[in-house]
């Protein structure tokens, strides 16, 4: 899946938007470097960032929804906590060693991610948008 920022997934904080675009760049890089010549280096990189990215961005997220008052955000946060599990089930086993096996599965994973992120940022993410928009007033 083919994966691009649009304004209709902003939630109206900018660094939680930004965080989303950076995510967006990185899974479309993880697609690409997956979807190519094998390129271990380029993979475990993207890999590790997205993961990195992802920690942060979740933690952000997560204490900007608690500031809030956003009253799903225990639900929210086991949505997060489950793709972290799978991001380090894949970059565990992606450390074990690089080859087309693997880089198929960062690929199945990458397009995975793509369709996760979106549906995630306009089914749950836009749950809290008005609470953002409230905590301004
Ligand atoms: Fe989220």
């Amino acid at each position: 899946m083919s994966i691009a920022w649009n304004e209709a997934l902003a939630v109206g904080d900018p660094s939680i938007d930004s965080d989303h675009r950076r995510m967006i760049v990185l899974i479309a890089e993880l697609e690409a470097a997956a979807g190519g010549e094998l390129d271990c280096a380029a993979i475990g990189r993207t890999l590790r960032d997205l993961s990195e990215l992802c920690r942060d961005h979740f933690a952000r997220e997560e204490a900007l929804q608690r500031a809030v008052g956003f009253p799903e955000a225990d639900a929210h946060r086991t949505a997060h906590d489950m793709l972290l599990k799978r991001l380090d089930a894949v970059l565990a086993h992606y450390a074990d060693g690089c080859d087309e096996v693997r880089s198929g599965i960062v690929r199945t994973l990458g397009d995975s991610l793509a369709t996760w992120l979106v549906s995630h940022i306009v089914n749950n993410d836009m749950e809290f948008k008005p609470y953002v928009a409230g905590a301004g007033q």
